[in-house]
């Protein structure tokens, strides 16, 4: 290790004592984040963290919805975003003026959104979900009809493995959506054998040319438990550290080059030390909307 990694790993180690902090990673951030958290997950398995950590604060590596989850399931802790710049553009592609509009539009449907979402938004929609999740939760919740929003792909997906009606939103996630059918097609053809992995945030056209779609702790899971020795994977390159870590005797292969989130990087060891230090930036989120915000991710917990 070198030494600048190892004095900043001590720093933090005791900063984490003195707090009574927990460290959780997304399985996007980068190499040297997840190595110095306490749990590196997917969404969902986070704000499940969140919601039941007995530490007094919470050291979100990831984007500013996931940090505002935490927040909203953790009322009484402290929240920090090492990088407050970290946000999520598919998150941005939701306002809660447009899920006003579509209630009026269509009375009868239930709104369910992605985690990937702003609080605001969240207090305007009926039911959470995350991608490890949203086949379930469509299908258990007591509604026939959904208006699901950000993600147009998730929402195809979904329409896909359930009977319900799903009303698509127009959003999609930049680093999924830039994958195109014919870069898929080339890059089989390229790795014969490899088994393809993808987030169902990717296009209709990617996933169906994929041997299976997954969110990431499913991918995970897949990985490990799975006979297949090579893999091509259709999501963020954060996840084939964790993968390769995980599986040294597999070998892992980003579908695309172009899969990388800009904004799950901007957070590393020495900004993490500096938000504990600092205790800044916190995250907060207004008691009325954290209210309503909390009632769709209960039940998502709830029906999931
Ligand atoms: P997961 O819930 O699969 O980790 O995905 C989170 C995300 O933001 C994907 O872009």
């Amino acid at each position: 290790m070198v030494e600048k990694t190892k004095t900043l790993m001590d720093r933090l180690s005791e900063l984490k004592e003195e707090k009574n902090a927990v460290i959780l990673a997304h399985n996007y951030q980068i190499d040297e984040v997840q190595d110095c958290a306490d749990y590196v997950g997917d969404s969902f398995e986070l704000s499940k963290i969140a919601s039941e950590t007995d530490a007094q604060v919470i050291v979100f590596c990831g984007v500013h919805f996931m940090a505002e989850s935490a927040k909203i399931l953790a009322p009484h802790k402290t929240v920090l975003l090492p990088d407050i710049m970290a946000g999520c553009p598919l998150a941005d592609m939701a306002a809660p003026q447009k899920v006003k509009e579509l209630k009026e539009k269509y009375p009868k449907a239930a709104v369910a959104c992605y985690i990937n979402t702003t609080a605001a938004v969240k207090a305007e929609c009926d039911v959470c979900v995350t991608s490890a999740n949203a086949e379930k939760v469509i299908n258990n919740y007591p509604a026939e009809e959904f208006i699901f929003l950000p993600d147009q792909n998730l929402g195809s997906y979904i329409a896909g493995k359930t009977q319900k009606k799903i009303i698509l939103w127009d959003g999609y996630c930049i680093t999924h959506h830039r994958v195109t059918g014919d870069e898929v097609k080339k890059a089989r053809e390229a790795m014969p054998g490899a088994f393809l992995m993808v987030h169902p945030e990717c296009r209709p056209e990617v996933v169906e040319q994929a041997d299976i779609a997954l969110g990431t702790g499913g991918m995970l899971r897949y990985a490990r438990e799975s006979q297949e020795t090579k893999f091509m994977v259709g999501t963020e390159l954060g996840l084939i550290y964790r993968l390769k870590k995980e599986n040294p005797e597999k070998d892992f292969y980003l579908l695309s080059a172009g899969m990388i989130c800009p904004n799950m990087k901007f957070t590393n060891l020495q900004k993490i030390v500096a938000s504990l230090e600092n205790m800044s930036p916190q995250i907060e989120v207004p008691e009325g909307i954290r209210v309503r915000a909390k009632t769709c991710l209960d039940r998502m917990l709830q029906y999931s």
